[in-house]
């Protein structure tokens, strides 16, 4: 593996596999090259957190940071490539090309993190300009960050192969994230409420078809004075705005708190008409 903090013009002769992360890797990240390494490209992984989708700069600071763990990490799952960027790298002195995620971007997530969906299509874009990737792949845990950069994607006809990574759970059903490492073992108790709150809507809603009687019975039924529900919904996945009667596929997405941690979840699946 080849340590690098700006991108050659030797590499981009080459055919590359991209994977940005923000680093503080787990087996979700695994999985993500595990998945690259089906083709016959270079694979390079990115570290750089990007203080552009931050809206609150006290996050920015506490997002968990292990760089030598993650380097050892990197170094026995065999990628080609690892690039940490500097800030100054990534955005130059003059930087104005901020992308702008439109409507979508400002709800759910985008309604309690403003800005953030314009910080990530932002710095995601700039690093496609920078490493010029033919593939690149998004876990599916960031239900709302993979439908936007998708999005953004397909509007500027970008010549890159977009993939999805599945979701990872721990053995409790937990969704793996860098964040998890912020909890205490009671933490991270409370945080499998998350996945909970997601079954029982999905279960609820395919019974009685009603949106609203759902949600509310998810939530009465899973209350856990540890874990602080921001938002749970249920959307047509395609659209990520209201089911409507076109709707075949359903995504249940679901953010809260635990001890002043913020996390996500989604499940999605068909629904029958
Ligand atoms: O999902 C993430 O880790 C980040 O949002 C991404 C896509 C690397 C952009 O900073």
């Amino acid at each position: 593996m080849k340590h690098i903090k700006q991108i050659t013009n030797e590499m981009l002769q080459e055919k590359l596999f991209f994977i940005p992360t923000m680093g503080s890797l787990h087996r979700g990240h695994l999985s993500l090259i595990e998945n690259a390494k089906q083709f016959e490209l270079k694979i390079v992984v990115s570290i750089f957190v990007n203080p552009k989708q931050f809206n609150d700069s006290n996050d920015f600071k506490k997002y968990p940071r292990d760089i030598e763990k993650d380097f050892d990490i990197l170094n026995n799952s065999k990628i080609d490539y690892l690039f940490t960027p500097d800030k100054e790298y990534v955005y130059g002195q003059n930087f104005k090309n901020i992308i702008h995620s439109g409507s979508i971007g400002k709800k759910y997530e985008g309604k309690s993190r403003p800005g953030h969906f314009d910080g990530v299509l932002t710095v995601v874009n700039r690093l496609f300009e920078l490493v010029q990737p033919r593939k690149a792949i998004f876990g599916k845990k960031d239900a709302q960050q993979l439908f936007l950069i998708k999005q953004y994607v397909g509007k500027n006809n970008l010549d890159i192969e977009l993939l999805e990574g599945d979701i990872i759970r721990d053995s409790n059903g937990l969704a793996l994230s860098s964040r998890n490492q912020l909890l205490s073992d009671q933490g991270l108790v409370a945080a499998t409420g998350l996945k909970r709150h997601l079954d029982t809507l999905k279960e609820e809603y395919l019974q009685t078809r009603d949106v609203n009687q759902s949600i509310n019975y998810a939530l009465e039924q899973n209350k856990d004075r540890n874990l602080t529900v921001d938002y749970l919904h249920i959307l047509d996945k395609n659209t990520f705005s209201k089911l409507t009667e076109e709707t075949t596929n359903a995504i249940i997405i679901i953010a809260g708190y635990v001890e002043g941690i913020r996390l996500i979840d989604n499940i999605d699946f068909r629904v029958e008409i």
